[in-house]
């Protein structure tokens, strides 16, 4: 026994050297290259350009970047793409006195070639192998077109549909945000930067964008010390904790303090508390919007904050570019802060392996083979299926019968493609994406199709409404499809108004006069608000924007030949007036008790408090049941981990997938605690009459909370326990005591 422990010990340890020894190859490397350059060469470092026009005719701005780049003063191009422009440019890069290879990079947000559901939408499907797949590809993708970097994943926590920008991220909640982090960091990056097959992750906006004051993008956040560390801060540090390779920081000002001159984010948490290692970049021209914020003076006070502040990397406000120089050669920045920012771009510039091939990833016969790979499509099936959430399924309606007759398609979204594809596509031939009305007619072959627009989605008048009822009075089942258009969520795409745009709501009621069956389907980047329907339509099966395989999930979900298994990851609201609305609320000093009892209570006197769809909310063509909850014991030592485990079981006549939910509650601490914080998930597939037992395990992290000037801290007490398939929906109860 003795003999094996030393063997271990002294493979273990020469594993540790050999890793310390790589590691140190890689940091020699990196300070030969900072001897030889001038001050000059190491603030083009720094310098990162958006290359759109670089590559495109002639213009001031192209020969004002293509001379930049033969010169040495540009590290990285976002917006370049494409093999053969990538060789192009980066072979320009070569000819810069020190020939230090140009990183690439793009918003490869969920997809490069081929389109995956929005962020939020995958989100929804709890799955996480199938988000690690979907980032794998998009990544494989992008590598084989001379991508070595993504600005994704957001992980931003947003509790404010309003916010456009929720399309891009994982939903309001902290623990499925940063499990849903470590996936995608792994899914773009794989084990290993380097391999041809991944390209650098980016955690962004770092830190606290999601919290933007009414929902108004790029609008100020003020928040206490506790809601940063605890809400928002996690999914950063699950995604630094995967191996992130870069941080983006933030538009938002966080207390006061623009993010990208924020040092107490980006020095002393990120770069200082948790050792990140990784390199920073400003968001797009963040450094110089410190200007307008009122926070520097002008563009050389902007990068002196910035660079002390721990941004890296300039996008795009030519403040390092312009001022840095000057500011280290008069004593106002030390030199060993941009030292240390050009360190860190070129060790990744060295893990990627550019300086042994900088055309590594621009190889054109992988690009031919890689962007035309058919199993991607397959994956993008099934991760449109997952991302589906049914809402409302009265009486069964769905799914409906292959067998059906008539099936009349009527909205403005039964055709849509581009819509699908949602914001931030790159490289996407949205003629591709399959719509509903193609979904459909190859999923029903049998049945009889007819179409009406009724309305687009923009329409201030409501002249096709009667084509629109004609079709639906012929037809034995209405199948109607409605929501934003891509452009309606995303970056800059804030609304104060999220019900259904333009005459929708009206065509529905239109529809349902006739009295035919009608199945919503709506695509949204965001949760929307839609009282009416949710009370009048027979089903709803919420789509969001799906991408390539939209119409097929869509059609395989309708036609029951997938059993839809998402869940939300937001809340959907009853009005806009609730918002910020979300499950981990506090409970108040006058909670209502009893909703007919509403005076002097935290109430609107207008609405219920509850939310129309709550977190964690979705259903299936299947029922499930919660049974024999069992906590390992009826307390645990501070420190200790509790273990409980329970039953479920598939109660229904098909095979479906549950999301089983564990919620816990400190009853009473130091500091008032959520109603209910998400700490466990389990996504079980069960076929009819099956049960199986799930194990959950609360760790002493997970019943910790954060406290200013304590920082996680456990406290003695009762801990109650709620498991179930929806945060409104707790079948199982329990408690145990903390000692
Ligand atoms: C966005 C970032 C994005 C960057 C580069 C900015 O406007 O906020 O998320 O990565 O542009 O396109």
């Amino acid at each position: 026994m003795k003999k094996i422990n030393s063997l271990i010990l002294i493979l273990s340890l020469g594993l540790a050297s050999s890793v310390s020894a790589q590691k140190k190859t890689i940091d020699q490397r990196v300070d030969s290259v900072m001897k030889l350059m001038t001050l000059k060469e190491k603030v083009g470092q720094l310098n990162q350009y958006s290359g759109r026009e670089v590559t495109g005719p002639s213009s001031d701005r192209k020969n004002y970047l293509l001379n930049d780049i033969k010169n040495g003063m540009v590290g990285s191009m976002l917006n370049v793409k494409g093999v053969k422009d990538t060789r192009e440019i980066q072979a320009i890069a070569l000819q810069s006195r020190l020939k230090i290879p140009m990183l690439f990079s793009l918003d490869v947000i969920h997809g490069y070639k081929t389109v995956f559901p929005i962020p939020l939408a995958e989100s929804a499907s709890w799955d996480i192998d199938a988000i690690r797949a979907t980032a794998h590809v998009a990544a494989a993708e992008a590598a084989a077109s001379g991508i070595h970097w993504t600005f994704a994943p957001m992980v931003d926590i947003a509790r404010d549909p309003r916010w456009g920008r929720v399309m891009e991220g994982a939903g309001e909640d902290t623990y499925l945000g940063s499990v849903i982090a470590r996936a995608r960091v792994l899914g773009f990056q794989g084990n290993k930067l380097g391999a041809v097959d991944g390209i650098m992750a980016c955690a962004k906006h770092f830190a606290a964008y999601g919290a933007s004051m009414a929902g108004r993008d790029y609008n100020p956040v003020d928040m206490s010390e506790q809601q940063l560390h605890e809400i928002y801060l996690p999914p950063f540090k699950a995604a630094a904790d995967a191996g992130v390779a870069t941080f983006m920081n933030s538009f938002n000002t966080l207390n006061g303090i623009p993010a990208t001159g924020n040092s107490y984010l980006q020095r002393d948490i990120l770069k200082g508390a948790w050792g990140y290692k990784g390199f920073v970049v400003s968001d797009w021209g963040s450094i110089k919007e410190m200007l307008p914020w009122g926070f520097a003076t002008d563009l050389n006070e902007a990068a002196k904050f910035a660079i002390e502040a721990g941004s890296d990397m300039d996008m795009e406000s030519e403040a390092y570019k312009k001022e840095l120089e000057s500011l280290i050669k008069s004593g106002n920045v030390n030199v060993k802060v941009a030292d240390d920012a050009v360190r860190r771009i070129l060790y990744k510039k060295f893990e990627l392996g550019l300086f042994d091939d900088p055309y590594k990833f621009s190889d054109e016969k992988r690009e031919a083979k890689v962007m035309n790979d058919p199993s991607y499509q397959k994956i993008a099936l099934a991760a449109a299926q997952k991302s589906i959430v049914l809402l409302k399924n009265k009486a069964n309606i769905l799914p409906l019968q292959k067998s059906m007759q008539r099936i009349a398609l009527i909205g403005p979204l039964v055709n849509a493609k581009r819509d699908q594809a949602g914001s931030w596509v790159v490289y996407a031939d949205t003629a591709n994406i399959v719509s509903v009305n193609e979904g459909m007619r190859a999923k029903f072959g049998n049945a009889q199709f007819s179409y009406s627009e009724g309305t687009s989605i923009t329409d201030t008048s409501t002249v096709g409404f009667n084509m629109a009822i004609t079709t639906a009075k012929n037809a034995d089942v209405v199948v109607m499809v409605l929501g934003e258009n891509w452009d309606m969520s995303g970056e800059s795409k804030s609304r104060t108004d999220i019900s259904l745009p333009g005459k929708q709501e009206e065509l529905f009621n239109a529809i349902k006069a006739t009295g035919k069956p009608v199945v919503v389907v709506m695509m949204a980047g965001r949760p929307l608000v839609f009282n009416n329907i949710a009370d009048k339509a027979d089903a709803i099966v919420y789509a969001w924007f799906l991408g390539d395989q939209g119409g097929n999930a869509i059609a395989d979900v309708l036609s029951g030949d997938y059993n839809p298994s998402g869940k939300l990851p937001m809340s959907f609201p009853r009005n806009v007036g609730q918002i910020p609305i979300f499950y981990n609320h506090y409970n108040t000093g006058r909670p209502v008790t009893k909703s007919n009892d509403i005076r002097y209570k935290s109430a609107y006197i207008d609405s219920p408090n509850d939310p129309r769809f709550a977190f964690g909310y979705g259903l299936s063509y299947t029922s499930f049941a919660y049974s024999d909850l069992k906590l390992a014991q009826a307390s645990v030592i501070k420190g200790q981990t509790m273990k409980l485990s329970f039953t479920l079981t598939n109660t229904g006549k098909v095979t479906g997938e549950e999301v089983a939910q564990l919620y816990i509650q400190d009853k009473v601490a130091s500091l008032v605690r959520p109603v209910k914080e998400l700490k466990d998930f389990a996504k079980v597939k069960l076929n009819s009459g099956e049960s199986k037992v799930i194990n959950f395990e609360l760790t002493p992290a997970k019943l910790a909370f954060y406290k200013e000037k304590f920082g996680w801290i456990t406290e003695p007490g009762i801990f109650k326990v709620m498991i179930g398939g929806s945060s409104d929906e707790i079948k199982l109860e329990g408690d145990f005591k903390l000692r």
